[in-house]
């Protein structure tokens, strides 16, 4: 898998938030609150805002356009039936954040693996 670095640690010190475009994609780079670096789409399931632009309470963005919710470190819509937004692995080498040029694939299980179970 591809990486390609995006930040530095030193970037976080009084934020924790970072949007990047990488490819024609914005990606956020995000300091959780366990203080782990995750990446993720920045672009909102219903209208497409910048959810870094919200308000920003622990690891949970409020869209600023509506108000959905996502968790930062997982992707998932909080308050709405919405698919969740994309990942990217990430990795910290020294002081250089890299996240992987394309979103990480969620594994889905085969709803017929248990079909005949
Ligand atoms: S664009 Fe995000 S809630 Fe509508």
């Amino acid at each position: 898998m591809d990486y390609i670095e995006v930040a530095n640690v030193h970037e976080f010190t009084n934020q924790r938030i970072k949007s990047v475009t990488v490819f024609g994609s914005k990606v956020g780079i995000i300091k959780g609150a366990d203080s782990e670096f995750y990446a993720i789409e920045v672009g909102c399931k219903h209208q497409g805002a910048d959810i870094t632009r919200g308000h920003i309470s622990g690891d949970v963005a409020t869209c600023p356009r509506h108000g959905w919710k996502y968790d930062l470190v997982t992707g998932e819509c909080l308050n709405q039936n919405a698919a969740p937004l994309r990942r990217y692995g990430l990795k910290v080498e020294g002081e250089a954040i890299l996240i992987t040029t394309k979103p990480l694939v969620e594994e889905k299980e085969d709803p017929l693996l248990h079909f005949f179970d």
